[in-house]
C-alpha cells in the first residue's frame, strides 16, 4: 500500500511505526473508507501545562492548527469520495481543530459529544465528556439516520491502562458502524494502544494504523492479536 516498510502486514491489517504525516503521504489516493483518529490535542501549547496561562496562547494554537491542517489534507486525499474523517478533540482543542478544518477544506457535518459516564480530575468543573468531529467527503452518508449527537460510553482507563488516553473499543465500534460497511478500510494515523484497529477488525473491516512510539506500536499490534 505504501513505499514504506510496514511494522506488520497481512490481508486485513497494515501497521506502520513512524510519523503519521510521513506515512499518510505515501498512501495512494482514495484507498480508505474512513479515517477515525485521536491525535494529540494541543502540541506544545503552554496553556495546557502552565496554570498562569489558562486563557490560552494563540501562537501555540496557530502552530497546532497548521499541523492538524497538514494531516487533515492528507487524510482527505486518502479517503474515497464517500469517506468520513472523524477526529476526537476536547473543549480546549476545539477552536484549533475548527481552524484546521477550514484550512484543510474539510466540511464539518456534526460534533458528537462522547459522554464518558465518569467524573474526571479537574481544578474547576469535573470533566466528563469529549468531542468527535465528523467531517464528510462529498458523497459521505451516515449509516443510521436515527443516531443522536451524544453517545454515552463509560471510559475504561482504570481497568486496562494500555495507554494514558486510551479510548473505549465499544465507542470506536459505534463510530465505525456509523461510517463504514463490512470489508471497508479504516485508517488511524495516531493509533496509540490500537483501540480503533481492534474495533475495526472485530467488525470485519480492514485496518491501516500508524503510531510514532515503538512501545505503543507493539501494544497496538498485541491488542489486534498480532506480533511483529
Ligand atoms: C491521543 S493518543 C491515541 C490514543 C488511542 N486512541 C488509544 O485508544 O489508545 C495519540 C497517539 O498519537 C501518537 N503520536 C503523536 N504524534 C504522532 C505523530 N506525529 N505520528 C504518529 N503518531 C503520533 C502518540 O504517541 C499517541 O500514542
Amino acid at each position: 500500500m505504501s513505499s514504506l516498510t510496514p511494522y506488520f502486514e497481512n490481508e486485513t491489517l497494515t501497521l506502520y511505526q513512524g510519523n503519521a504525516l510521513a506515512v499518510l503521504e505515501t498512501l495512494p489516493d482514495g484507498c480508505c473508507d474512513a479515517l477515525i483518529t485521536d491525535p494529540p490535542y494541543m502540541l506544545g501549547a503552554k496553556s495546557t501545562y502552565d496554570s498562569k496561562a489558562r486563557c490560552g496562547n494563540w501562537a501555540d494554537m496557530e502552530n497546532s492548527a497548521h499541523w492538524y491542517a497538514a494531516w487533515m489534507k492528507e487524510g482527505k486525499r486518502v479517503l474515497k469520495p464517500s469517506g468520513w474523517l472523524l477526529s476526537f478533540c476536547n473543549w480546549r482543542s476545539l477552536p484549533v481543530f475548527m481552524l484546521a478544518t477550514v484550512r484543510a477544506e474539510c466540511p464539518t457535518h456534526s460534533l458528537l459529544v462522547w459522554d464518558k459516564d465518569i467524573m474526571g480530575a479537574g481544578m474547576c468543573l469535573r470533566p466528563s465528556y469529549e468531542f468527535v468531529l465528523f467531517m464528510g467527503m462529498p458523497e459521505a452518508v451516515i449509516a443510521n439516520r436515527r443516531q443522536k449527537d451524544i453517545i454515552t460510553c463509560r471510559w475504561t482507563y482504570n481497568r486496562r491502562k494500555l495507554h494514558p488516553v486510551e479510548k473505549p473499543v465499544e465507542l470506536l465500534e459505534r463510530l465505525i458502524a456509523l461510517t463504514t460497511r463490512p470489508g471497508d478500510t479504516v485508517c488511524d494515523p495516531f493509533m496509540g494502544s490500537g483501540s480503533t484497529g481492534k474495533a475495526a477488525l472485530l467488525l470485519g473491516r480492514k485496518f491501516v494504523g500508524v503510531e510514532r512510539e515503538p512501545e505503543y506500536c507493539a501494544i497496538a499490534a498485541g491488542a489486534m492479536g498480532v506480533e511483529a
